[in-house]
């Protein structure tokens, strides 16, 4: 299983905190935001893991995390010319995965918890994909799950009128379907293409699974949400906390 950081884009709800500097070197905590995730994909047993983000900031991201030597392990990096969507930058990661299966994170989510457990099922899973949910008091903002009782039914981005208060946070898991999935898919009005459709294919599969995140988790995109990562990183010293079940 590889690993995957998505780390791009323009970052402007943060602005002027990222006029010159890329979203995921902002401090969080102890330490920088894309620290998170690169922690989380080594304890859950993955150590080949792809950075992807914009050639802007690509010259940082790997002076900050060098070869991946000092975190025990293999950083391979991509440069997404044009920030075009979340399913646009994962579909670099294509001769990278290599056929196996993959989990992807989006750089400035922050969980205070490991998910080697979550992984693990994945692991056990024949085929398809999974995602972590999450209650949310602001689902607008997120990608929702409408759920019955054991499935998501439909994941909408960002809708109007949410159907429930379960957002699908920025962790993904994938089989190798996922790049002949992401050719299929559409942009949206702006030209992005977004991740949630290609969570919807797999749902018109049969083949979406879940895992509802214990700990704390937030992304850090904006004020409110980086000021709130801030915190919950610091009162863990930046240690991601491994529950035993
Ligand atoms: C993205 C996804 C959304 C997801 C969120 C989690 O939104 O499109 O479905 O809930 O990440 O962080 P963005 O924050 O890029 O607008």
């Amino acid at each position: 299983m590889k690993g995957v950081i998505l780390a791009g884009g323009r970052g402007t709800r943060l602005y002027p905190l990222t006029k010159v500097t890329n979203k995921h070197l902002l401090p969080v905590g102890k330490e920088p935001m894309i620290f998170n995730p690169v922690k989380q994909l080594i304890f859950a047993g993955i150590t080949d893991i792809m950075v992807v983000t914009g050639k802007e900031h690509m010259g940082e991201i790997v002076r900050l995390l060098g070869s991946g030597r000092d975190f025990g392990c293999d950083f391979t990096f991509k440069v997404q010319e044009e920030p075009l969507g979340i399913a646009n930058a994962l579909l670099l990661a294509e001769n990278f995965a290599r056929g196996e299966k993959i989990v992807v994170i989006l750089g400035d989510n922050i969980a205070t918890h490991s998910i080697k457990k979550y992984v693990d099922r994945f692991r056990q899973q024949k085929e398809g994909a999974r995602v972590l949910l999450r209650k949310v008091e602001d689902p607008e903002r997120f990608g929702i799950a409408a759920l019955d009782e054991l499935k998501i039914v439909e994941i909408e981005e960002k809708p109007l009128y949410p159907k429930s208060q379960y957002a699908v946070i920025g962790i993904y898991m994938y089989d190798e379907k996922v790049f002949d999935i992401i050719r299929q898919i559409r942009p949206n009005a702006h030209g992005e293409y977004e991740i949630t459709p290609v969570n919807n294919f797999y749902i018109s599969l049969n083949q979406l699974y879940y895992d509802l995140l214990e700990g704390e988790w937030t992304d850090a995109g904006t004020f409110e949400s980086l000021a709130y990562a801030n915190r919950i990183m610091l009162e863990i010293d930046n240690k991601i906390i491994v529950s035993e079940d």
